[in-house]
């Protein structure tokens, strides 16, 4: 499927000698492949450093992160001593909250340096987390968890059918009625109607996760309706002429059709909630929590 992207709008848009300095690329939704060239692990020692007070640059600020883990606690029924799974858990900062409130938390993640950081918060303060290296795609059927919760809506960074790998492995790894939370990015209503479109944003950083020197930063949103797919595009060029480009391409995903989905997995959906964990999302929103349950 091709379908040219419409005029670009947003700052810098139509003059950017950054993208002036691109490759010509057909840009067309099927065009994007792999589906994400983000570095997860050669990024992560960076991304550590690039601290704003509490939080890091690139992840939630902290107090919003505190919400979220009090959130997660509630809607997934979680007492002192359950073991819960936190997929993706970057430097722990879901997982290691969790474990300070008395969960005994399994965190995995792709990023080494990540992995060391959480490991080490949670030593130093005696809290019962793990935190092991390794991919979500490859989850160990051996162990049973109470819960589970991947956020950032990186189930739609997924192809189908690593999605359903992802999933498949859930349902095994969870004891019968363990709980489920996914943070997804969905199609708004209406998105098949849209025409495709791209917003851009340009920053001049001295550091951030991308670059310990100074560097502009280009992101460019494409959104393709019809393939219900945004690609996220991330330029960084440096002051000596060099450039380095990332692609993410996530699929926006129908609520209805995810359910589906979980049930043929043995995921039975129970709750769906806004991004503050709180309250049922409104029609519209963009990100939401599903919660289900695995079935006996
Ligand atoms: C947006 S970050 C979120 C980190 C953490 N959950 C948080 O909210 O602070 C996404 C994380 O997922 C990890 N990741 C991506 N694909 C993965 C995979 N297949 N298996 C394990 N971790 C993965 C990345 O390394 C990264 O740390």
């Amino acid at each position: 499927m091709s379908m040219a992207v419409a005029s670009p709008t947003g700052a810098g848009a139509g003059d950017d000698p950054l993208l002036a300095a691109l490759p010509t690329r057909r840009e067309a939704a099927g065009d994007f492949t792999p589906r994400s060239t983000l570095p997860y692990d050669a990024q992560a020692e960076q991304l550590l450093r690039c601290r704003v007070g509490g939080s890091f640059m690139g992840l939630r600020p902290i107090e919003r992160v505190e919400r979220e883990v009090a959130g997660l606690w509630s809607c997934l029924g979680l007492r002192a001593g359950h073991a819960v799974l936190d997929l993706g858990c970057g430097p722990g900062l879901y997982g290691s909250r969790l474990g300070a409130r008395g969960a005994r938390v399994t965190g995995i993640d792709l990023a080494a340096a990540a992995v060391e950081h959480a490991r080490a918060e949670a030593e130093a303060h005696g809290w019962p987390c793990r935190y092991l290296r390794g991919s979500y795609l490859e989850l160990d059927a051996v162990e049973r968890f109470d819960a589970a919760f991947l956020n950032h809506g990186m189930l739609g960074h997924l192809e189908p059918a690593e999605q359903d790998v992802l999933l498949r492995g859930l349902r095994r790894a969870l004891r019968p009625n363990g709980r489920l939370a996914l943070e997804v990015d969905v199609a708004p209503p209406g998105l098949a109607a849209k025409p495709p479109s791209e917003t851009r944003q340009r920053r001049a950083l001295a550091a951030s996760p991308w670059s310990d020197r100074p560097h502009r930063w280009l992101e460019r949103k494409l959104l393709f309706p019809a393939e219900r797919q945004r690609v996220v595009h991330h330029v960084i060029a440096h002051h000596d002429g060099s450039i380095r480009e990332h692609w993410v391409r996530l699929e926006l995903l129908v609520p209805a059709e995810l359910e589906q989905r979980l049930r043929e997995h043995g995921l039975q959906p129970v709750q769906w909630l806004d991004p503050s964990l709180t309250a049922p999302p409104s029609a519209d929103a963009p990100t939401r929590w599903v919660v289900a349950r695995a079935q006996g």
